[in-house]
């Protein structure tokens, strides 16, 4: 057992954030090897972030369980420091004190490198009747806007000014506090939902999300914040409805497991023609992935209540997938599958519809030997028989892990640059195929040039092409 961590500076807090490194790492992954046992699947990180962020609602102790040790989680929580908030860790517990917040400005440096900690604007306005967070900016995979955040919160009396790239909102009148509102989202954006839910906690009278988000993490937030007193019905519905409580008290929680890592795990399974099993999962939130692994010919089965196990085949055959919101199939798990679908007979047609600009592992799987045509937002894919290592770059999370189970079926090694997106969102990746008989390795980058003359890529150029 570690001891208990009293995290009150922006260091500490699990794991510690990697520093601009001239050597960075890389990852070597030798294909082939056939993998077999059971993986713990770590609690979801989508969910532990936006639950982090709720605990700023709770003027009393809250503890949460099953926390995942991610990069992005050490921000979210460097965040709530600077606010003033007590975190205390011990392994995959976190214990979060928000009696005291000493700001209602999140730091700009920290929120531009994590889209989900715009999300705190909501119990901000909600707990303190102003709020200032900068905009989350840019990112790789879209431009995500927060506009139905937004929206929402003047629906429910805050005046939103928008200026020097910062949100600052007020609670003007009502002794600062939001009042329920009736706001219909045009899209059911996640994280614009778990922001106004959470706003609307301890709003006056209620509120009404209409065209919600139905994800498993919205699910788990009402229910995080229900723990805690919240009066919160319908989430996993497209109507969730508020009644708002004047305070919530304290909780102890456990966090849903990550059914991306899961759904990860059983393309890996696939991908490398090998059976492993996996816990603790919930096995509806992965319905549209094991439906398309079935499609695919690769058979999932559940063992108790929260196991799966994958059954490979050797015939892999195409499908068409489109990502589209829960419960349509994620997508956070596209890139994963377009690796399976590069090795499966026939012609696939993937479709990103959530995102304008999460393609751009297809290059990067090209140069390993895939047949990939991107045409606006479709792929269309021409399953080859075999994928060869090569020199690699990560583009985002999930097309790092993408590259990653492309790496474990391909002859030789892939050499995979860009690893910081992989630490953001999954936990030991490596050390769970390792303990499943994969053969990878992290080594800095100098490493991996002298061994064998590997030229990393210019990944500023690839990026911009
Ligand atoms: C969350 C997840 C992310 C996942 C995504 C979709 C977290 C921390 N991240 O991101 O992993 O890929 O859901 O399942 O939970 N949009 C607008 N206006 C807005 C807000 C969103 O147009 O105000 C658009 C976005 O540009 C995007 C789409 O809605 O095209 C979906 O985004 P959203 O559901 O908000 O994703 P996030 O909450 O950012």
């Amino acid at each position: 057992m570690s001891e208990d961590k009293l995290i009150t500076t922006h260091q500490a807090l699990i794991p510690t954030l990697p520093s601009p490194d001239a050597d960075p790492a890389v990852l070597q992954v030798w294909g082939g090897s056939s993998l077999q046992g059971h993986v713990k699947i770590s609690g979801a990180k989508n969910s532990a972030l936006v639950l982090i962020t709720a605990a700023l609602l709770c003027s009393e102790d809250c503890r949460l369980r099953n926390v995942p040790s991610l990069v992005d989680v050490t921000r979210i929580g460097q965040i709530l420091v600077s606010l003033g908030v007590k975190l205390k860790q011990q392994d995959d517990i976190l214990n979060i004190n928000a009696s005291t917040i000493s700001k209602s400005k999140a730091p700009y440096e920290l929120v531009s490198q994590l889209r989900a900690s715009f999300f705190a604007i909501g119990p901000l306005l909600a707990r303190l009747g102003s709020a200032c967070v900068p905009l989350p900016g840019g990112c790789t995979i879209g431009a995500r806007p927060v506009a139905l955040h937004v929206r929402g919160l003047q629906l429910m009396g805050a005046d939103v000014q928008i200026e020097h790239g910062m949100v600052n909102a007020h609670v003007r009148g009502n002794r600062g506090r939001l009042q329920g509102a009736k706001i219909y989202l045009d899209y059911p954006s996640v994280g614009a939902t778990e922001t106004l839910m959470m706003a609307a906690t301890l709003a006056q009278g209620e509120t009404i999300i209409e065209n919600a988000a139905q994800e498993p993490e919205v699910v788990d937030l009402a229910n995080f914040c229900n723990s805690m007193g919240a009066k919160i019905r319908g989430a996993g519905t497209n109507t969730i409805v508020i009644s708002g409580v004047s305070r919530l008290h304290s909780t102890d929680y456990s966090i849903i497991p990550d059914r991306v890592e899961a759904a990860t795990f059983l393309v890996a399974g696939a991908i490398t023609y090998s059976e492993i099993s996996m816990s603790p999962v919930v096995p509806e939130h992965l319905t549209a992935a094991i439906a398309k692994l079935q499609d695919i010919g690769v058979q999932v089965v559940t063992e108790g209540s929260d196991c799966l196990r994958v059954i490979p085949s050797h015939n892999l055959v195409a499908t068409d997938i489109e990502t589209l919101p829960y419960p349509g199939f994620p997508t956070d798990m596209q890139a994963q599958f377009m690796a399976l679908l590069a090795l499966s007979e026939g012609n696939s047609l993937v479709s990103e519809t959530v995102f304008e600009n999460r393609l751009r592992h297809v290059p990067e799987l090209n140069r390993m030997g895939a047949d990939i045509r991107v045409k606006n937002n479709h792929a269309i894919i021409r399953g080859v028989p075999l994928l060869t290592g090569a020199p690699v770059v990560a583009t985002d999370l999930r097309a790092s892990a993408a590259l990653v189970l492309a790496g474990l079926a391909a002859q030789g090694k892939t050499t995979i640059q860009g690893l910081h997106h992989l630490d953001r969102g999954y936990e030991n990746l490596e050390a769970k195929f390792l303990g499943l008989g994969a053969k990878l390795e992290r080594v800095p980058q100098s490493v991996a040039i002298a061994n064998d003359a590997f030229s990393p890529i210019n990944s500023d150029a690839l990026i911009s092409s």
